[in-house]
């Protein structure tokens, strides 16, 4: 593939242990990003990333510059982007909490963000086309890289809610039965912003937690979240030390 390589990563950022080696703050026609571009180094080769929640964690999934954030990487030369995003999971076989799962799609619960770069300024209106929200190709490769890293899932669907509050379990019950196997709160709109202006997108899940209604103990044991975090995103780690040289 040999292309700049991106990675937009949510929340557990600290515990991915990356090794920033130059900030370059930037600024787009549609804002500031969450975080400077940070360089770091994977598996031996430069990856670009930006903090989806900022430097100190603080922005709210409803509150990030999506749009920002991918312009910024595309600006910087990423034509291929691999989101790193904790879920809760409502039902895939073999993926429990500290363990990576590579959705192939999405449903879209969020709303009144800015989901698109398209301000009835460029000319004719065009539809992107997002039969499948993630690039097969890389989410092929994703799932290869993570299911040396022990249990994962090479399929999914991910329902994004708008949060920041965490769902009902009437809620979940409705999007299991949509069909939605994972929850999150930030696939949307950053994926198809990224197929709007080319990206090549896909996501590595972490499983943090069953979620609401799907675990007996629920899931606010803050403990148990910290804990499949911290196991779920060194196993993000080694799949991304696995498959930045293929890249
Ligand atoms: N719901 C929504 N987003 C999440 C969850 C959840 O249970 N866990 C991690 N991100």
């Amino acid at each position: 593939m040999a292309e700049g390589i991106g990675l937009i990563i949510g929340s557990g950022v600290a515990k991915l242990g990356l090794e920033i080696q130059a900030r370059s703050p930037t600024k787009t026609p549609y804002g500031e990003p969450s975080s400077a571009v940070l360089r770091t180094r994977l598996g031996g080769s430069p990856v670009l990333c930006i903090l989806r929640h900022g430097e100190s964690q603080r922005i709210p999934p409803h509150l990030v510059n999506y749009r920002a954030n991918v312009w910024a990487l595309r600006e910087h030369g990423v034509s291929c982007c691999i989101a790193i995003n904790a879920v809760g999971i409502i039902e895939v076989s073999g993926f429990v909490p500290g363990t990576l799962a590579v959705p192939d799609q999405l449903i879209d619960y969020s709303w009144g963000r800015e989901h698109t770069f398209d301000d009835g300024s460029s000319g004719p209106i065009r539809h992107a086309e997002f039969v499948e929200p993630f690039d097969p190709v890389l989410r092929g490769r994703i799932a290869a890289a993570a299911t040396t890293t022990g249990r994962s899932t090479g399929r999914g669907v991910y329902g994004v809610t708008q949060g920041p509050r965490l769902e009902t379990a009437a809620e979940i019950e409705r999007m299991a039965r949509d069909g939605c196997t994972m929850v999150g709160m930030t696939a949307m709109p950053e994926a198809a912003l990224a197929r709007e202006i080319g990206l090549r997108y896909a996501i590595c899940a972490v499983g943090v937690n069953f979620a609401a209604g799907r675990d007996a103990e629920g899931i606010g044991v803050h403990a148990q979240l910290e804990r499949y975090m911290g196991d779920g995103m060194a196993k993000a780690r080694a799949m991304l030390e696995r498959l930045m040289p293929e890249l």
